[in-house]
């Protein structure tokens, strides 16, 4: 819910552009899915992965960005350098620690050695076809899939989560942007990223600095899974703007705007340790995290269709055969429940004493809005900001953790320091598999 304030993916003197390359040919690892539209009524839609990348000048192999310095010469305006930079094929597994082990499984490596040095993350948008992401109507769906979190200890997070970007990445809005979706162009996201090199077809050259620009890129987010071993969460993020939009000052909600921004960067979220049972999700915990599990997440309309106004979000696991429901809440005025509601957001916000900007924007009803044309993004990824205490420790960090809402889970705050982390557990890696969008029900056994 604090993610990704700064450099959520740090990568060694390499940055992306806007122009196409000629080095590498692109190939798309591919990740098919399930549409399913009735218990054992699954069809298989021959989906693929695009991940963020590299550049240099077109004229060359130099890169117009090293360090956390823009190139001058390449990169005087951001028009300019979106003109000059091109972007190329990236080698998936050898640079970026991206593999496909089987058949609908993807695998993402956390620290990857290779020929530039190390990539720490990394970051993929579903493909529907080479030129275009794969656009989601969650509303009265259900969206499933497996995890496999036993090497993702402390301080790291593997996501799964729905932001609103342009279906073609951005080709067809902003003219500066050649290379698009195929090249993994026009990420947003609810928390306004400002250290995007790219944004609207333009670099973000202006203001540069410590690798954050004049202008961020905001669009609604649906949290499906922000997850380690050892917590886990899901959290709606509604904004005011309703697609891919860049924002500058006050909009991008950064430092003490940040309850003033177009986005709602806390968001409503369900994490079972935060909401009151300790014992519900880890190692050897109900949900047992040193083994695989599914993860069910349903969208409940008022009215039962699909274009109806969201009314709760609804999550189950599954494991060794056995649907298990969520936890149920236990906090002091908050009546018991395991889904997230408008009621449920409002009561948890005043039992915490946090600001309850998931409101103010709307909240159920415009997150709802913004269901109906999400593109699905899995990545794996160290926060250099907060070191993921948001997610997995004790939050505000400084804060007594036996007050209500500040301990999140069991890990020591120093765990997710990235230094740490990327020394202690170069080796960790999440796999993601068996993914699967349809009617409510369909996409997993009967409890
Ligand atoms: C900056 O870009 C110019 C023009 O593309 C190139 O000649 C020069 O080598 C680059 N500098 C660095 C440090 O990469
Ligand atoms: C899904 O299953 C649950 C029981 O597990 C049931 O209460 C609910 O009505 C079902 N929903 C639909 C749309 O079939």
């Amino acid at each position: 819910m604090y993610k990704r304030i700064a450099t959520a993916l740090s990568f060694a003197s390499l940055v992306l552009g806007q122009q196409i390359g000629t080095y590498t040919a692109e190939k798309h690892p591919s990740l098919p899915i399930q549409v399913c539209t009735a218990r054992g009524s699954c069809t298989t839609e021959r989906t693929s992965v695009a991940n963020w990348r590299w550049t240099h000048a077109t004229n060359g192999y130099t890169n117009c960005y090293s360090g956390s310095e823009w190139n001058a010469t390449a990169c005087p305006d951001g028009k300019t350098c979106a003109a000059n930079c091109a972007i190329d094929g990236a080698d998936y597994a050898k640079t970026y620690g991206i593999t496909t082990p089987s058949s609908g499984a993807l695998r993402l490596n956390f620290v990857t050695k290779n020929d530039n040095g190390q990539n720490v993350g990394s970051r993929v948008y579903l493909l529907a076809s080479d030129t275009k992401y794969r656009l989601f109507n969650l509303l009265n769906k259900e969206f499933t899939f497996d995890v496999d979190v036993s090497h993702l200890p402390c301080g790291l997070n593997g996501a799964v989560y729905f932001s609103e970007m342009d279906e073609d990445g951005g080709v067809s809005r902003f003219s500066g942007n050649k290379a698009g979706a195929k090249y993994g162009t026009g990420y947003c996201d609810s928390q306004c990223p400002q250290d995007i090199k790219f944004i609207n077809g333009e670099a973000n050259v202006e203001s540069w600095e410590g690798g954050l620009g004049k202008y961020g890129t905001c669009c609604a987010e649906m949290d499906i899974w922000e997850a380690n071993s050892d917590a886990t969460a899901y959290t709606p993020h509604p904004c005011s703007v309703t697609k891919q939009t860049r924002c500058e000052g006050v909009d991008c909600g950064s430092g003490s705007d940040r309850y003033a921004g177009v986005c709602d960067k806390d968001g409503c979220d369900f994490n079972s340790f935060r909401m009151g049972n300790q014992e519900f999700y880890g190692p050897g915990k109900t949900v047992d995290t040193s083994k695989p599990l599914t993860v069910v997440t349903q969208f409940i309309t008022a009215d039962g269709t699909n274009t109806g106004a969201l009314k709760s979000i609804r999550r189950f696991y599954v494991q060794n055969g056995k649907v298990i429901p969520n936890s149920k809440t236990v906090i002091e005025s908050v009546d018991p429940t395991n889904e997230i509601s408008e009621g449920f957001c409002e009561q948890q916000k005043t039992a915490f004493g946090d600001n309850n900007y998931f409101k103010t924007l709307g909240g159920m009803a415009q997150m709802g809005e913004q269901l109906k044309k999400m593109v699905l993004v899995l990545s794996v990824w160290d926060d250099h900001a907060v070191y993921m205490n948001w997610l997995d420790s004790n939050y505000p960090t400084d804060a007594d953790p036996s007050k209500p809402g500040v301990a999140r889970g069991r890990c020591d705050p120093e765990a997710g320091v990235p230094e740490t982390v990327e020394a202690e557990h170069p080796d960790a890696y999440v796999i993601y598999s068996n993914i699967k969008i349809g009617a409510l029900n369909s996409t997993f056994p009967a409890a």
